[in-house]
């Protein structure tokens, strides 16, 4: 069925690759986040321990409400480990790291997902679709706090 949503199908397009993108780091992100979350070692491991549990709910989240933004904006979703690894600008980890080498990458990579997520808004406020503008701001705001509470503990 066509969609008469008042946003034209090209910059529907154009937001949902960004929103590609967008999800292909905060799923990188997430990963990460996990991983340390299972690694990590130290004086601090219990605190970080589950610092990185909350975080990596918090983004599972994100991930879910970014693809079905996505769908909601008529797009399909790609899904799969290899085309994540293909758009995402944030690296896995091969090695594991120490507490405050983790605390940093994933500053970093929240750093990444602001400044990604900041570009994508622009666009979607540009074209009018301010659901999309509404969701990014509450995910900046979010990857800003998170940012926060890591880069307090550095
Ligand atoms: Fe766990």
């Amino acid at each position: 069925m066509e969609m008469n949503v008042g946003i034209p199908e090209e910059s529907r397009a154009a937001v949902s690759e960004g929103l590609s993108r967008v999800l292909a780091d905060t799923y990188a992100l997430y990963l990460k986040t996990q991983n340390f979350h299972w690694n990590v070692r130290g004086p601090e491991f219990y605190s970080l321990h589950l610092l990185f549990e909350k975080q990596y709910q918090t983004l599972a989240e994100a991930v879910d409400e970014i693809a079905e933004r996505i769908r909601a904006l008529g797009n399909f979703v790609e899904a799969s480990f290899t085309a994540f690894a293909i758009t995402s600008t944030i690296k896995g980890e091969e090695k594991v790291l120490q507490a405050k080498e983790m605390l940093t990458s994933l500053v970093h990579g929240h750093e990444t997902c602001i400044r990604g997520a900041r570009k994508v808004a622009e666009i979607a406020d540009r074209d009018g679709d301010f659901a999309t503008v509404d969701m990014l701001g509450r995910m900046l705001g979010s990857h800003e706090k998170m940012a926060w509470f890591l880069r307090s503990q550095i």
